[in-house]
């Protein structure tokens, strides 16, 4: 689909949502705040938060799978709380699709994390990121519009099989014979020296973050795997940061996602169904980011991105933009509106409030065009209080149409070839 289509598909759906406004919600709301974004030495007034502070000093050593039996619920699960989490997402699901596209790209600044993808060079070219993606789409909408614990159940298939190939690579790379071929292959090779959005991008953070002093005592050190050769590959660190990703930007902003109205309940069960799925992932308890429910979860994810992410990406490493544009332009082939640069731009400006001049100067009128489309399909969402439950079963009738995609078709099809700018590109592996 063109990018006109793609915002023509999210035109109508804004139309759609216009017309078909819910009812008032009976809790009290939530409502998101940036403020606190920049200011690390504000949510760390009082110290790390003591899960975190494990997950930090801790987690990079710890396997990263508990060896739980799979596809078991935890005894601690609540029925009703992960209930609530999936009637928050079938609502949301336009504004909890643009929030896990965002924390991609910020997962991605983290350096183990982005290490693993590069070497297992599934999403270093477009139609690989496609592919990759799509499958990775695949497996956590299955969680959410079915039942992970049911035997036979798409969900249930999905979980099994994300946690099978996590303990693949995770085998592959902490139990090589040979760490030096493990360390090579962690290395994308190519020319990063003129990677235009990684430099904007770094004047863009650079203001906010730099105009405080460092604060030893305070700062994380975004752990990596180069400097620390006790830790493991795919750790404890790497699942609960990956949790985070998933849970953090929704529930730190939501009304920035369009979701004016969310009650606490409702963010709650979504931090909820987030703790389940990452206990049935091989999350240990003990590292389990979302536990405590939504209070400590919101505290621990504020000091997560203003003292471990967002320090990632001002230092995001030269393959950082490759990476992010393979995987934006990856999703580009199946979800409207998903482009590298005018994603990035939204999620600076919409999401975090940043003022991001470099970063926008690089946009073209079409990608101009993007932002306001994306600006507009969120605040129609937000003033008509989220999808109503119509909207959001025509939007979740999609889902099956999306499973029944002929992958190789839609690759063919929508098919753009690796990236390849002057000062800007990876050398592929074949
Ligand atoms: C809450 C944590 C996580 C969730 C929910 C999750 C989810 C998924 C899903 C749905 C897939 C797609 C499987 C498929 O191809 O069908 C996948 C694959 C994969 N994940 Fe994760 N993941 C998590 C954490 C991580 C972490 C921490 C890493 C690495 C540091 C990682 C690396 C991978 C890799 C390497 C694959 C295989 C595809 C590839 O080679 O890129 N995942 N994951």
């Amino acid at each position: 689909m063109s990018s006109a289509g793609c915002l023509a598909l999210m035109a109508v759906f804004a139309a759609v949502l216009a017309a078909a406004a819910p009812p008032p919600r009976s809790s009290r709301a939530v409502t998101g705040s940036a403020a606190t974004v920049w200011c690390p030495d504000v949510v760390l007034a009082d110290g790390w938060d003591p899960v975190l502070r494990r997950i930090m000093d801790e987690g990079p050593t710890a396997w990263g799978d508990s060896g739980v039996p799979e596809n078991t619920p935890p005894p601690w699960m609540d029925a009703r709380r992960y209930a609530a989490g999936k009637a928050f997402i079938a609502r949301h699901t336009i504004s909890v699709t643009f929030a896990h596209v965002h924390s991609l790209y910020l997962l991605l600044a983290v350096p183990s994390v982005l290490d693993v993808l590069v070497y297992t060079g599934n999403s270093d070219t477009p139609d690989e990121a496609f592919i990759r993606y799509y499958d990775t789409v695949q497996g956590v909408l299955s969680w959410y519009v079915s039942d992970a614990f049911t035997a036979g159940s798409w969900g249930f298939e999905q979980l099994k099989h994300v946690r099978w190939m996590h303990n693949l690579v995770r085998l592959d790379m902490n139990d090589n014979k040979h760490p030096e071929e493990v360390r090579e292959k962690m290395r994308l090779a190519g020319n990063f020296t003129g990677c235009p959005v990684s430099a904007g991008l770094r004047r863009d953070l650079d203001r906010p973050l730099a105009a405080r002093a460092p604060r030893p005592e305070t700062d994380a050190q975004p752990f990596s795997q180069d400097s620390n050769k006790k830790s493991k590959y795919m750790s404890q660190y790497d699942m609960a940061i990956t949790q985070w990703a998933f849970v953090g930007p929704l529930i730190q902003f939501p009304d920035r996602y369009g979701i004016g109205n969310a009650t606490e309940e409702e963010l709650d069960g979504f931090v909820h169904l987030w703790e389940v799925l990452g206990y049935a992932l091989g999350i240990d308890d003990r590292f389990n980011f979302c536990q405590g429910g939504l209070g400590p979860t919101l505290r621990r994810a504020r000091q997560t991105l203003a003292g471990i992410v967002l320090p990632s990406m001002r230092r995001a490493r030269p393959p950082w933009e490759y990476m992010t544009r393979c995987m934006a332009d990856g999703l580009g082939y199946v979800l409207p509106g998903i482009d590298f640069r005018s994603q990035l731009a939204n999620m600076l400006r919409v999401t975090l409030d940043a003022p991001s001049p470099s970063v926008e100067a690089l946009l073209t009128p079409q990608q101009r065009t993007a932002t306001a489309g994306y600006r507009g399909v969120l605040s129609d969402i937000k003033e008509n209080g989220g999808l109503s439950d119509s909207v959001s079963s025509l939007f979740l009738q999609l889902v099956p149409t999306l499973r029944s995609l002929p992958k190789e078709q839609v690759k063919k099809l929508r098919h753009r070839p690796p990236h390849r700018a002057e000062g800007c590109y990876a050398r592929i592996r074949p």
